[in-house]
């Protein structure tokens, strides 16, 4: 039986727990990320009532294959019919992680005209329907949450939307995404060429069966949207982002950035500035000592400059089954505590201002430019005149490597207008002298 004053302390315990309430969610999708999300609630199945005063369990879990055996997950759980989650009034919380656009959107939509909260990682949706669907969760008071969707573990979202709320950010810039970063990086360490180094990273399953979306930079220009829209307070759709991907990047350009104390990554980069905002994705030369680019592999890192904040960077791993699951998992925890202190639908949209994205012919930038040449006197005087007569500066120019009766020539450029570079470029392609335009790059500072 025990002492009195012990048995009425754990029966009050006891009672506690039974009053600890349960939050219902669904999972939409049981992949890469669902799956990780699934394990990751489960392990917090003990802690979760102390951190949220609250369980979260997922009541059901929508696939399009019900047959199919997700190690770890309860079967009895699985759906193909996403009309019984909708309709199911116990189910207060929805977490998209199948991608794509449809059905996607629909389900997102019909889940906050139901009064239900969501959670997604998907970043294909948010950088091209941002809007509407936080409209809705605004109409209808409830929290639309997507940490996961830019960086996978990295926290950024929430430090842009909270933490760095009180500044007027000018500048976010990272390596948002890991397949090309592991592609670069090994192109650096070991001089493989690309097509080898991607070859590799499809071996180790980092880029997709399709890996276009990574290697064109498209991933990250959705990612770059986002978190440009979220930092300056301005929508930025995935239309308005200028992409370059790493295809035409050879060893022998990762050998000059080497020869200049430099490396080459794949950078998004969203800037606020006087007259509009700046948002692209483009392979830079980035000097050796600058914290990016020390950020290996398939790690990821975004920097971000504030007035009040000064710079901040955050690093960590942008993707992959747990990473992404931390991400998500702590969206589905923050719900759960407003469901708890009747506190949703707090902080909604919020991009209250009307910023104009420049076109890229309006932006500034350093250019590194390989170019094989014809070798005899004259022609770097050639070249060098369309520059001038273009408005562009030179600030260096390299003249080392000869194959038979050409030469190859680098000109690094000082900082100049995208439009100034391309209507000499335009020039340059039409002169005899120049066989081969080799490379084309952008030069951080
Ligand atoms: P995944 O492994 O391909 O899993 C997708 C899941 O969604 C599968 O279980 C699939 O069901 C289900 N699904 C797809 N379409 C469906 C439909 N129409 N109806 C019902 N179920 C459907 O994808 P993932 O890698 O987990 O990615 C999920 C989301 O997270 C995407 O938006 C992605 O961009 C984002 N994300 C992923 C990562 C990462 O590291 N993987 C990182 C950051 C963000 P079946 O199993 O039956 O086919
Ligand atoms: N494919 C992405 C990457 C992960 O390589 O970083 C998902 O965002």
């Amino acid at each position: 039986m025990g002492h009195p004053a012990i048995r009425d302390h754990a029966q009050a315990g006891e009672k506690k727990m039974r009053e600890i309430p349960i939050i219902k969610a669904a999972l939409l999708g049981a992949g890469t990320v669902g799956g990780g999300v699934y394990q990751i609630l489960e392990r917090q199945k003990e802690e979760m009532p102390k951190k949220l005063g609250a369980s979260v369990e997922i009541a059901k879990i929508l696939v399009r294959d019900t047959k199919k055996e997700r190690e770890g997950m309860d079967s009895a759980l699985f759906t193909d019919n996403w009309a019984e989650i909708r309709e199911d009034s116990g189910i207060q919380i929805v977490i998209e992680l199948m991608g794509g656009i449809e059905p996607a959107r629909t389900y997102i939509l019909e889940a906050l005209r139901a009064g239900k909260h969501v959670v997604t990682a998907n970043k294909d949706l948010l950088a091209e329907h941002g809007r509407e669907l936080l409209d809705t969760a605004e109409e209808n008071g409830c929290d639309l949450m997507f940490e996961a969707a830019v960086a996978g573990g990295i926290p950024i979202i929430r430090p842009l939307k909270q933490c760095l709320a009180a500044n007027h950010i000018t500048e976010v810039m990272g390596i948002v995404n890991g397949t090309t970063n592991y592609i670069l990086t090994r192109m650096t360490a070991e001089g493989m060429e690309f097509s080898q180094a991607l070859s590799r990273a499809s071996e180790l399953g980092y880029a997709e069966a399709d890996p276009t979306a990574d290697i064109e930079g498209y991933d990250a220009g959705r990612k770059v949207a986002i978190m440009a829209s979220i930092a300056f307070n301005s929508r930025v759709t995935f239309d308005d982002v200028y992409m370059e991907g790493i295809t035409k990047i050879t060893a022998a350009d990762i050998a000059y950035a080497a020869e200049l104390n430099m490396v080459i990554k794949l950078l998004g980069v969203a800037k606020n500035t006087g007259d509009g905002i700046e948002a692209g994705v483009y392979p830079m030369l980035l000097p050796k000592d600058h914290p990016l680019a020390s950020v290996q592999d398939v790690f990821n890192a975004v920097f971000v400059h504030g007035d009040a904040v000064d710079d901040a960077m955050f690093m960590g791993r942008g993707a992959g089954r747990f990473p992404t699951g931390s991400a998500v998992a702590g969206d589905l925890f923050e719900i759960a505590r407003n469901i708890r202190t009747g506190s949703t639908g707090r902080i909604h949209c919020t991009c209250y201002k009307n910023l104009r994205v420049k076109p890229v012919e309006e932006t500034n930038s350093r250019y590194f430019l390989r170019l094989q040449v014809e070798d005899r006197p004259g022609v770097l005087a050639g070249i060098a005149s369309v520059f001038g007569n273009n408005n562009v500066s030179i600030a260096q120019v390299i003249q080392k490597n000869k194959c038979g009766e050409l030469a190859e020539l680098v000109v690094i450029t000082d900082h100049v207008l995208e439009r100034h570079f391309k209507d000499s470029l335009l020039v340059l392609r039409e002169m005899s002298m120049i066989k081969e335009v080799s490379a084309i790059l952008r030069v951080y500072g």
